[in-house]
């Protein structure tokens, strides 16, 4: 056990089975030596820590919360963390401040110590050792172990896999939290030679061809050309288990599968639980999506000027007012659209079920909010099938949720929405008949003088679907740039597209360049260990070679970089760090022990237990090459590399499902309705003058092939300009975009509501209510609508206007709650959670007392309750209104985003053991780890070390828009928005940059 484990995991130290069923109750660290040891040291350090505090009372605290030490991983679900912790140790990590906010069901951790902006830190020494055992260290850490132990407890509580492996998982160990070492047989590629009648799958033939191994009790190993990069349907990422993680596997779920509500469904809506939960008031269209979307979402159009529904006037100067966010920017918002695109989908081709539906709007209801009860879209695509049940003990579970839906794209990080998921989307990536390696790139507009511009000139633009494309198109893709995910179109995909597109070719050159006799460092499978050179890398590999290079970079960029600006503070920041580099980026030697005691876990007996700790282990290395033994190599004195090109145990080595076969769940999708980041009108500006705003272009302007005729009128460098100092809007409600709630679909004239859609989809996909949402994922249920004021506000609004506008909007947003989801007289017989029952009650959350959570949610019986049960998950995460820190999105999104973030990269072969030059390249791996090709990126220090710029994306902006070099010297992180000045410690002022000051965005 390291030091490291005892300080930050102490609650690892000891096994937690039989520990900790009542929720106060917390491991007593007397009587065990390992256990007693680690107090010791961790008490110390506390205790030495609390010296310096300058309140006596946190210095008590801080002694007892390490005497009581770190509770255990709860046993049951409904005993869990929830984010609220301990008395002492909200004042331990925060002081009175986070006493006093631990009341309210929001986490506890974004009140401690340094977990916001300069004002939430207590000044004192720094250090690496020292500062952890100052305020400010105690808080950071704090935080940090609460995220953890939230993800522990999310590996075990809510991983629901819809394939059919659930029964295996839950009753191979009797515990939801294992470690198969067995491949699952679901997650095999359907068989060839399938029963008489049936038609022999294509994929399957492929696949043999080129590498795939059927024992004879009809387990599969990938081998051969499947294993080397990343294949076209996403199999054989797994090479025990190829199905994983391709294109057309369910989503899974995260909440239990009786929790996911299908109101149409008879056995749900009769069941007792659903009564109880929420009476007879719910179905498909009520509450009814088209009020919700006017009364709850729309924004507010008194400051607008010819905004006209979003298309702004082209004659007039037009504004539409939305709500900013003051630290995120508009390329922010489209690189998050492009990222879904990349993990999930449930379309077909752009296309949704042939059975047309309403969007709800009826004929009484055009009178009173101005809808159009012609509005129509196809059905979701949705299999519904007899789940069926299995038995353990006296305790019946459902095998699979009463209905599920498939994922259209590849559930890798693999950059699928570039290069193709299927046969289909694959034949629209256009590779160039002059090298095979590169993506067909074509020059627009007249050849520039000035050099920068020339260079980006010649890396040219993505070409355009024609006729020749219409057997693999959706037809209304037609004009517009030709790319693997070509659905909902618009000015901001086109710009990422054509940039990643660009930095593939920029890779193909770089390598082009290397010297030719040299090993490549990359290894075929018909010569396992015959070094490759430079020179005899065929251009087809090299495709694939650029493709892996992208697919890591858009993720880094996506981990390191977006995420840390969307959850901008202190935690978060170290957080994703570590998540992809690890807490002990800088010592390497601890990292790479830490690393090696997570292969021991892994092996480990007690597979449940080892589950959970592998997690926590990880956030010393990082997920990011787990287990390619490149790390291991820290010194020239001993280098073991053991790992081998042969062994496909080393290949596969270092991914990890916690015994649930990767996936994304229906949650995450809903998570990512993003809609609000949104605004209407872009902010057109030009690199000549980037202070000016031009002009403003609708979005609705841009959609499909009128972004393809305007970027190439306009020019990415534009573009990266406009959308890169303009603002998003904030997610929130009141905050949707005019044009997407009357988005024209066809050329009939035809339009639909998204706004009305993001509910009417989620009811069909069954995502439980809000507040069963919360409870199932660990966090506190809200027992009223007046929870969605912050009750911090209503003494400080009383000195400040600002705070007391804020205090108003919240109030009238509490008001629109309660007239369109209303309120009713509570039964305190009802239960509407944590009682288990024959009928299978789900069983998430109890009260603080131990006791189920009925109707009344703790107000007293025959009380009028909001329908808070109600409430939509939407409607529900926009409405929060206490975020921590630089959150641009609520707490419970984010809950979702800690356990499938992580994951994607836990299970990724071509993150962790197979990040290797074997299958990159030695050019490959350099890129990825240094944004870029040798020096570009990489700042010299002293001695041998390097520091690598923390911005990817600039990066790669820089190579692939040179003429971006000006503009992007003062950018530390592209997602900020680039004329703001990012002050000190997480600043979230709208203040412009000394040399912006006469920006627009500032001045007007
Ligand atoms: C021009 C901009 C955009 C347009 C026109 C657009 C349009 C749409 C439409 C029409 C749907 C509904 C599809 C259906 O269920 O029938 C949808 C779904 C969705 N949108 Fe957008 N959207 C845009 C931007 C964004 C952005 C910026 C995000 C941010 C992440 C986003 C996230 C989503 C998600 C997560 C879904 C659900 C996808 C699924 O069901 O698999 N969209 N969008």
């Amino acid at each position: 056990m390291t030091t490291y484990q005892l300080i930050f995991f102490p609650e690892q130290a000891y096994s937690s089975t039989g520990e900790g069923n009542d929720v106060t109750a917390y491991a007593n660290p007397r009587g065990h030596p390992v256990r007693f040891l680690s107090w010791s040291l961790f008490a110390f350090l506390v205790l030495v820590g609390g010296c310096t505090s300058i309140n006596p009372g946190e210095l008590t605290s801080c002694a007892k919360y390490a005497w009581r030490f770190q509770r255990p991983v709860a046993d049951d679900a409904a005993t869990r963390f929830l984010g609220k912790v301990r008395e002492e140790t909200a004042r331990c990590r925060g002081g009175e401040p986070a006493v006093s906010l631990r009341s309210l069901p929001w986490v506890d951790w974004q009140n401690y110590w340094g977990a916001g902006d300069a004002k939430s830190r207590s000044y004192g020494p720094a250090g690496w050792v020292v500062g952890h055992l100052f305020p400010n260290g105690r808080g950071i850490d704090g935080a940090l172990l609460d995220l953890q132990f939230q993800r522990m407890e999310m590996i075990k509580f809510n991983l629901f896999d819809n394939s059919g492996t659930y029964e295996k998982y839950v009753n191979l160990l009797g515990d939801p939290a294992g470690v198969f070492t067995d491949p699952y047989v679901e997650m095999r590629v359907p068989e060839k030679n399938p029963p008489s009648g049936t038609v022999e799958n294509p994929e399957y033939a492929r696949l043999t061809k080129s590498g795939l191994t059927v024992y004879a009790d009809g387990s599969q190993e990938c081998h051969g050309e499947s294993i080397r990069f990343r294949d076209r349907n996403g199999y054989c990422n797994d090479v025990f288990n190829p199905l994983m993680g391709s294109t057309n596997q369910p989503f899974a779920r995260n909440v239990q599968f009786e929790a996911a509500t299908f109101l149409d469904l008879d056995e749900q809506k009769q069941s007792q639980e659903t009564k109880n939960r929420h009476g007879d008031r719910l179905s498909l269209y009520e509450p009814n999506p088209q009020l919700i979307s006017k009364k709850l979402f729309s924004r507010d159009q008194s400051q607008s000027v010819n905004c006209h529904e979003g298309r702004g006037s082209t004659t007039e100067p037009s504004s539409c007012h939305y709500e900013k966010a003051s630290w995120f920017n508009v390329l922010a918002t489209f690189w998050i659209q492009f990222m879904t695109h990349d993990w999930f989908n449930h379309l077909d081709e752009g296309r949704n079920s042939a059975t047309m539906m309403s969007m709800g709007c009826t004929d009484e209801l055009k009178k009173t909010i101005q809808c159009r009860p012609n509005d129509q879209i196809g059905e979701a695509l949705i299999q519904s099938e007899n789940p069926g049940t299995f038995r353990i003990g006296d305790k019946e579970y459902l095998k699979k949720a009463h209905k599920t839906t498939l994922n259209k794209v590849t559930a890798w990080w693999d950059a699928s929405h570039l290069y193709g998921y299927d046969e289909s989307s694959l034949k629209r990536v256009k590779k160039d008949p002059a090298d095979s390696a590169r993506l067909l790139m074509r020059r627009v507009g007249a050849q520039p003088q000035e050099s920068r511009k020339l260079e980006g000139w010649k890396q040219g633009y993505l070409p355009v679907f024609d006729q020749s494309d219409r057997a693999y198109i959706n037809s209304v893709w037609e004009g517009q740039e030709a790319t693997a995910f070509a659905d909902n179109w618009s000015i901001g995909l086109s710009f990422f597209h054509n940039v990643f597109a660009r930095e593939h070719n920029k890779f193909v050159e770089v390598f082009h360049r290397q010297d030719p006799e040299k090993d490549s460092g990359l290894h075929r499978p018909e010569n396992p260990t015959a070094p490759v050179l430079y020179k005899d890398v065929k251009p087809d590999e090299l495709f694939e070679i650029a493709r892996l290079v992208v697919s890591a970079e858009i993720a880094k960029i996506h981990t390191i970089e977006w995420t840390t600006q969307l959850l901008y503070d202190e935690p978060l920041e170290k957080g994703m760090n570590s998540n992809w580099s690890g807490l002990f980026e800088s010592f390497p030697a601890a990292a790479s022990a830490v690393e090696n005691s997570m292969k021991d876990l892994k092996e480990s007996g007690d597979v449940a237990e080892a589950n959970l700790k592998y997690s926590a282990y990880a956030a010393g290395p990082g997920i990011f090459g787990l287990g390619n033994e490149i790390r291991d190599c820290w010194h020239v004195f001993f280098c073991p590399d053991k790992w081998r090109f042969t062994d496909l145990t080393d290949i596969n080595g270092g991914t990890h499902h916690f015994g649930s076969p990767f996936t994304f769940p229906e949650e995450f999708v809903s998570v990512y309705r993003l809609h609000p980041m949104l605004p209407d009108l872009l902010e057109y500006r030009d690199t000549g003058q980037p202070d000016r705003i031009i002009r403003k272009v609708p979005v609705v302007e841009t959609f499909r092939k009128k972004a393809t005729a305007l970027m190439e009128q306009t020019g990415l460098a534009n573009w990266a300009l406009s959308m890169g100092r303009q603002r998003l809007g904030v997610l929130t409600l009141l905050n949707h975009p005019q044009f997407l709630q009357n988005l024209p679909i066809d050329d009939k004239g035809g339009h639909i509501d998204v706004a009305a859609l993001d509910i009417i989809r989620d009811r069909e996909r069954g995502i439980p209510r809000f507040n069963e949402f919360r409870r199932q994922y660990g966090l506190r249920t809200l027992t009223s609508f007046d929870d969605f004021i912050d009750k911090r506000l209503e003494e400080s609004a009383k000195h400040d206007p600002a705070k007391q506008r804020e205090l108003d909007r919240q109030r009238d947003i509490v008001a629109r709650l309660r007239a369109v989801y209303g309120s009713h007289i509570c039964q305190k017989v009802r239960i509407v959670d944590g009682k288990q029952e024959p009928n299978r009650i789900t069983t998430a959350q109890v009260n603080e007392d131990g006791t189920p959570i009925d109707d009344c949610l703790g107000w007293p019986d025959g009380t009028k309750v909001d329908n808070i049960e109600d409430l939509d998950t939407v409607v529900g995460w926009l409405a929060e209104p206490v975020r921590p820190h630089g959150f641009a999105i609520s707490e419970t999104q984010f809950q979702v985003f800690i356990l499938n973030a992580s994951r994607r990269l836990f299970s990724d072969r071509f993150f962790t053991s197979s990040f290797r030059p074997e299958f990159y390249t030695h050019l490959g791996v350099e890129w990825v780890m240094n944004n870029g090709p040798a020096g570009q990126c990489v700042e010299r220090t002293w001695l041998l070390f390097h520091k690598v710029d923390r911005s990817p994306l600039k990066c790669v902006l820089r190579r692939t828009i040179p003429e971006l070099e000006k503009e992007l010297e003062h950018v530390v992180n592209v997602f900020d928005p680039w004329a703001r000045e990012r002050g000190d410690y997480y600043d979230l002022q709208w203040i412009a940059r000394e040399d912006a000051k006469s920006d627009d965005a500032f001045v007007k």
